[in-house]
């Protein structure tokens, strides 16, 4: 067994801002209390979520200009990062010892309540501290065992948040075999999972994005891709012509008013993402007259997670990989999130 540091090096939010607000730093080393375990981190992936929070994008219900967390108030100072890969360093009282050494995958997920349909009501790295740090705390039940997936620890790291959304959004959309459905931002971190779980599960995929990334989205699965800013709804129809079952959202804005016509009869519309813009006005009779169901969606439910670790098990996924860096270059590596130049996901190198 390794012997552990007494410090960690860690990327902590101090409040809501710029990049100046996330600082590096020297922290102790947490010790697990009971029911924890001490991850010592070898990977950990940004998310869109991850910039919001800095920045403190999500409003209140009561002024949605006002700065906060997905939440609500963030605790400062608060270590970011939700998607961690690595392996238990050390257990708290009541843990099984045993599960020192193992190579796991943490659900970043904080659950309103217990059994496997529970809703997700907090996040590492946003109510609790996450990875983006050398060690991070997290509880002994939110551990996965990854021994034996092919997938690198880099690939592993751009499953909790991204795949873990895009189950949830898939799950509770109910989108089957032999649907057809439209993946917006397909070329982001939950859009390219929604592409291949959508896939996976046998359904025909239509993909919107930009103009640069068609062929990166296509190479990720999409069956056909539309072009962001171009003729989109005359060209989805023709790609489905009775409209498609399902409309994957993670972009919202105008395209709710212009795309829900375009949904068949009994079709469903899930969001999980307003970067198009949060406010939405579209004709409500669009939706009553045809059966048509608009459903929101945040993050996965922990039947849905197992769901994810079984699929990453059998190596159903083929993550995509953006760009690494290390922990010093934290503030890199959000500059190139923030730029959505990129296609896949990014990720922290924490191990050596
Ligand atoms: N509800 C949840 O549980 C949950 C969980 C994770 C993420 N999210 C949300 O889902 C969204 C996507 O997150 P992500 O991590 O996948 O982000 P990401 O990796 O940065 O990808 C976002 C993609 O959306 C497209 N896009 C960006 N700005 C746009 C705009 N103004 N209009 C249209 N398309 C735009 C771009 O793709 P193209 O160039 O291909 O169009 C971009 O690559 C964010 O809003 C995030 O907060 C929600």
């Amino acid at each position: 067994m390794r012997t552990l540091p007494r410090t960690m090096r860690a990327a902590r939010l101090t409040r809501h801002g710029g990049p100046e607000a996330l600082e590096l730093v020297e922290l102790p080393l947490p010790t697990p209390e009971s029911g924890q375990v001490l991850v010592r981190v070898s990977a950990a992936a940004l998310n869109n979520t991850d910039l919001w929070t800095r920045e403190g994008a999500y409003g209140l219900p009561e002024d949605p200009h006002a700065k906060a967390g997905w939440r609500g108030r963030v605790e400062f100072p608060r270590v970011q990062g939700a998607d961690i890969v690595g392996d238990v360093a050390q257990v708290g009282p009541g843990v099984d010892p045993a599960l020192v050494g193992s190579r796991v995958l943490v659900d970043p997920a904080l659950y309103g309540g217990t059994g496997p349909h529970a809703h997700p009501v907090g996040l590492l790295g946003s109510e609790r501290d996450g990875g983006y740090a050398e060690y991070t705390l997290v509880a002994a039940d939110r551990v996965h065992s990854m021994e034996n997936a092919n997938l690198t620890d880099a690939e592993l790291a751009t499953l909790p948040t991204a795949y873990g959304t895009a189950l949830g959004m898939l799950e509770r959309g109910g989108v089957r075999r032999g649907e057809t459905v439209l993946v917006t931002g397909a070329s982001g971190g939950v859009g390219l999972a929604l592409v291949q779980l959508a896939r996976e599960r046998g359904a025909r995929v239509i993909a919107l994005t930009s103009a640069g990334k068609v062929s990166a989205v296509r190479a990720a699965g999409a069956d056909a891709t539309l072009v962001r800013g171009g003729r989109v709804w005359p060209e989805l129809r023709a790609h489905a012509p009775e409209g498609v079952d399902a409309v994957l959202d993670v972009v919202a804005g105008d395209l709710v008013e212009h795309g829900l016509p375009h949904l068949r009869e009994g079709g469903r519309w899930i969001v999980a993402g307003a970067l198009g813009g949060h406010g939405a006005a579209f004709d409500i009779r669009r939706l009553y007259l045809h059966n048509r169901a608009l459903i929101g969606s945040s993050m996965h439910t922990p039947a849905h997670f197992d769901l994810l670790v079984d699929i990453a098990r059998r190596g159903g996924v083929a993550p995509v990989i953006a760009a690494r860096y290390p922990l010093v270059e934290v503030h890199r590596a959000q500059a190139e999130l923030a730029s959505r130049a990129h296609v896949g996901k990014i990720v922290l190198d924490l191990a050596g």
